[in-house]
């Protein structure tokens, strides 16, 4: 087990660049199923998530192969379809197999995916979506089956209580487009990440228009062909340096993102004194107004509202400005397990329902902390990144589920940033249950 050990109080300058983004990539490793021909996926980052992925496609019967450090090729000739239990329960993003196993077999069986620390996830819109094209779902002994013999065209609304749903909009996208006849698709998501799958299926053959829209018309074709496809940055990676940059009120240049996928968090940022300025089409400078920063306030949605993704980190950066800021959660109304181990180092927050109320300004002080999933891991790097003293940050596996050489790529900026073995900290600093 690894741990972050971080000196806080260095200001950060330079130059970082963005990896491919994983949720992109999660559902596009999904996606080459839908052919018996080669895929070849670019840019794809260098996580734990993705090799998961990997080793799920592999169970089912694909031939994968790492032929570049962020380069995979699927070849999937024989598959079958049950998804092994072992590997879908660490990762959640596997159930976007479902859709492009019955695409193709027309029957899948996957776990259930299991409970999740950031809040209740469901699965009920993905399973309403097969239902309403005709699949026969059923849960058995935790296992979704699915018989999608008899699926048919049909139109769909597939908005939830919280909004549009990202992975089960990949889902139904992946079921309808091999259906012959039209399939619509209201309340769809338009998250970059599914803009990039629908580009990828359109590469593969797929015939589907109102893309980056809530309405999305899918018509099934016969047959889809492999594609050579390159995966969008990551623009929640991107998002984590630009606070990175501002928290430690320094000067970054951010490389190789797409500014246009930034959506409602600009303009957050913008309002709170962070200067975000073009200097190519696919770099930014960040700095901070020398007037200091004003505090904000911010209600996640779904994209181009403020990604829940980054509501933890932009906790951390609130803990640092003088004043009151609000952080509203509309997508998981409980997630912030990072607010104890904020508090832990000195933070003032206090929960209200699905806000946070951040009392900023105060110094913060380093702490051994404990990251509960990926978001809040990057949160209590930043936190940890201006705090007096020094910061041990426990369970830093989460963030490597998500964040491609996060510690090296800081450490680029000047950040004092290290990664230790547990062993090696004093006994009272190692984690109780790890
Ligand atoms: N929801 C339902 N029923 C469903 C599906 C979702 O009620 O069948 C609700 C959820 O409980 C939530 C909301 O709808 O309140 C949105 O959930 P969504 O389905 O969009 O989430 P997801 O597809 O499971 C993806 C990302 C998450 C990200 C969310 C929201 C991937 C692999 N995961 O999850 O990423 O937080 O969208 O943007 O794309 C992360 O990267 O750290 C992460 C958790």
């Amino acid at each position: 087990m690894e741990i972050l050990k971080i000196h806080g109080g260095n200001i950060l300058h330079g130059d970082i660049s963005v990896s491919g983004s994983k949720n992109a990539a999660l559902p596009q490793f999904a996606a080459a199923l839908l052919t018996s021909e080669e895929t070849i996926l670019e840019n794809v980052p260098d996580l734990s998530d993705i090799r998961f992925m990997g080793e799920i496609l592999e169970h089912l019967g694909a031939n994968i192969e790492r032929v570049g450090k962020n380069t995979w090729r699927i070849i999937p000739t024989n598959l079958h379809p049950n998804a092994p239990y072992e590997l879908v329960r660490k990762m959640r993003a596997s159930i976007c197999l479902l859709g492009p196993l019955v695409a193709r077999l027309k029957k899948a069986k996957i776990p259930m995916p299991g409970g999740c620390v950031i809040g209740h996830r469901p699965i009920d819109l993905h399973l309403l979506a097969l239902n309403e094209m005709g699949a026969q779902v059923s849960l058995n002994q935790g296992v979704v089956e699915v018989d999608g013999s008899s699926m048919k065209p049909t139109s769909i609304f597939i908005g939830g209580r919280h909004g549009s749903t990202v992975t089960g909009t990949a889902n139904a996208i992946m079921a309808s487009v091999l259906t012959p006849g039209t399939t619509l698709l209201d309340g769809a998501a338009c998250e970059p990440e599914i803009v990039d799958l629908c580009t990828m299926l359109g590469k593969m053959g797929a015939q589907i228009s109102g893309i980056g829209s809530h309405l999305l018309e899918i018509t099934g074709v016969e047959k889809l062909h492999g594609c050579k496809h390159r995966v969008i940055p990551d623009r929640i990676e991107a998002a984590t340096y630009i606070m990175a940059g501002a928290i430690s009120r320094g000067s970054i240049r951010v490389h190789g993102m797409n500014p246009g996928h930034l959506g409602a968090f600009s303009k957050v940022m913008k309002e709170s004194g962070v200067l975000l300025n073009p200097v190519a089409d696919d770099i930014i400078s960040v700095s901070t107004d020398p007037n200091g920063l004003k505090p904000f306030e911010l209600i996640t949605l779904p994209y181009p509202g403020f990604p829940t993704d980054l509501q933890a980190q932009a906790c951390a950066l609130a803990c640092t400005i003088p004043g009151l800021s609000i952080l509203t959660e509309r997508v998981y109304p409980s997630r912030f397990m990072h607010v104890p181990e904020l508090l832990r180092m000195g933070a003032e927050v206090s929960l209200e329902g699905a806000s946070a109320i951040v009392k900023g300004g105060k110094v913060l002080n380093g702490a051994p902390v404990m990251a509960s999933d990926l978001r809040a891991s990057a949160a209590l790097i930043l936190a940890g990144l201006v705090s007096e003293g020094e910061t041990w940050i426990h369970r830093i596996y989460h963030l490597d589920r998500g964040y491609e050489l996060l510690d090296e790529k800081l450490k680029g900026l000047g950040a004092d940033i290290e990664r230790l073995p547990e062993s090696s900290l004093p006994p009272a600093f190692r984690s109780p249950t790890d």
